[in-house]
């Protein structure tokens, strides 16, 4: 099952709700209901985000607070919010970077926010085991969508140059991080728990 700011739905064995916005609880309980003739769900995606190359010294501070609410502020309170909608032997997944890892020059505040939900991805696996809850980090690597102005696609040099830093010598697909996300959301995954799982190919190893 999911949620976000545009209209396309897709199924997976057990319901996964993905959460673009704060805000949202409202329309989360609305679709619920009116799709699913339900009041909770197993799976919350925090996946929104967007990227931006800028030094560190041209970071400007409204700059920084646009990713501090989508990236931390954003997955930090709405996913409080829609704790008591969560059904024990779910969980959350948040979609963190490989860029916490390796550093990528222009990318501190994207980076720096996401190392940040990653800590909480810990925090919530302990304090929310007791509720039945797994909570994990998928960590892409440079995977080819419209994130950051389609910046991969649109640019032959910077994929080549990405797909090198790589061993299989080729950037991601989003069918490459849709289908670990999907798994950790199997009761086969139903081991796993606070971890982060880096999906880039080997990236930078
Ligand atoms: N692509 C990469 O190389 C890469 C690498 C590492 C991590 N990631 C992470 O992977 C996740 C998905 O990115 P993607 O590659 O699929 O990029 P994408 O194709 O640009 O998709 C980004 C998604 O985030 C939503 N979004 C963006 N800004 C938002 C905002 N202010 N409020 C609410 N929703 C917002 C977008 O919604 P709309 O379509 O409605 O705008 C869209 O659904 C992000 O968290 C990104 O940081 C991506």
């Amino acid at each position: 099952m999911v949620a976000s700011r545009r209209p396309s739905l897709e199924s997976t064995r057990k319901s996964v709700i993905e959460i673009t916005a704060t805000g949202m609880e409202a329309a989360v309980i609305t679709r619920l209901k009116t799709t699913w003739d339900a009041t909770s769900f197993d799976f919350l995606i925090n996946n929104a985000g967007m990227g931006a190359t800028v030094p560190f010294e041209q970071v400007s501070e409204e700059l920084f607070d646009e990713f501090l609410n989508v990236h931390y502020k954003g997955v930090f309170f709405l996913t409080q919010k829609l704790l008591p909608h969560l059904n024990p032997g779910g969980g959350i997944v948040n979609i963190s970077s490989g860029t916490t890892r390796f550093a990528n020059p222009g990318y501190s505040v994207y980076a720096s926010m996401k190392g940040a939900t990653e800590i909480l991805t810990k925090y919530w696996a302990k304090e929310l085991g007791g509720k039945g809850l797994r909570c994990n980090v998928v960590a892409p690597g440079p995977v080819e969508t419209d994130f950051n102005n389609a910046a991969i696609r649109s640019n032959p040099q910077m994929k080549e140059r990405l797909a090198s830093l790589s061993p299989l010598n080729r950037v991601g697909s989003a069918g490459d991080i849709g289908g670990v996300v999907a798994f950790l959301c199997t009761d086969e995954a139903g081991w796993i728990n606070g971890q982060r799982i880096e999906v880039s190919g080997g990236i930078n190893v």
